[in-house]
């Protein structure tokens, strides 16, 4: 791509997420650069939308790091590696960065 930089843009790391016992994410990681186009493809329940969810913060994670532009989004690191969600107040601010359109929009 003609623009393509090697700065991350969006960084998810070994990212899980369970419902209840019903784990959907296991160790899910992605890397987008600035100028990429990066298409999510899985069947139907696989866990698209949930994982992209998480990037905005709209679901809680149970282990993993996010970061968009850089920025750690939503949570962060006890010294002994457990996550603590950051405020309501902070994590709004970094929504505001990130655009979603729903599937079912209306
Ligand atoms: N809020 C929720 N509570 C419980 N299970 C959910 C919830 N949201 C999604 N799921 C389940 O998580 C799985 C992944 O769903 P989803 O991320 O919507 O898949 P996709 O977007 O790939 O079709 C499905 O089994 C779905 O039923
Ligand atoms: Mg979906």
């Amino acid at each position: 791509m003609a623009h393509q930089s090697e700065e991350l843009i969006i960084e998810a790391l070994d990212i899980h997420k369970s419902f209840g016992t019903l784990q959907i994410l296991n160790g899910i990681s992605l890397q987008v650069r600035r100028g990429e186009v990066v298409v999510l493809i899985g069947a139907s329940g696989s866990g698209k939308t949930t994982f992209i969810r998480c990037i905005n913060l709209l679901e809680d994670i149970q282990a993993g790091r996010i970061r968009v532009n850089g920025r750690a989004m939503g949570y962060r690191e006890r010294s002994d590696g457990s996550l603590v969600r950051d405020s309501e107040r902070n994590i709004a601010r970094q929504r505001r960065d990130i655009g979603m359109v729903f599937q079912r929009f209306n």
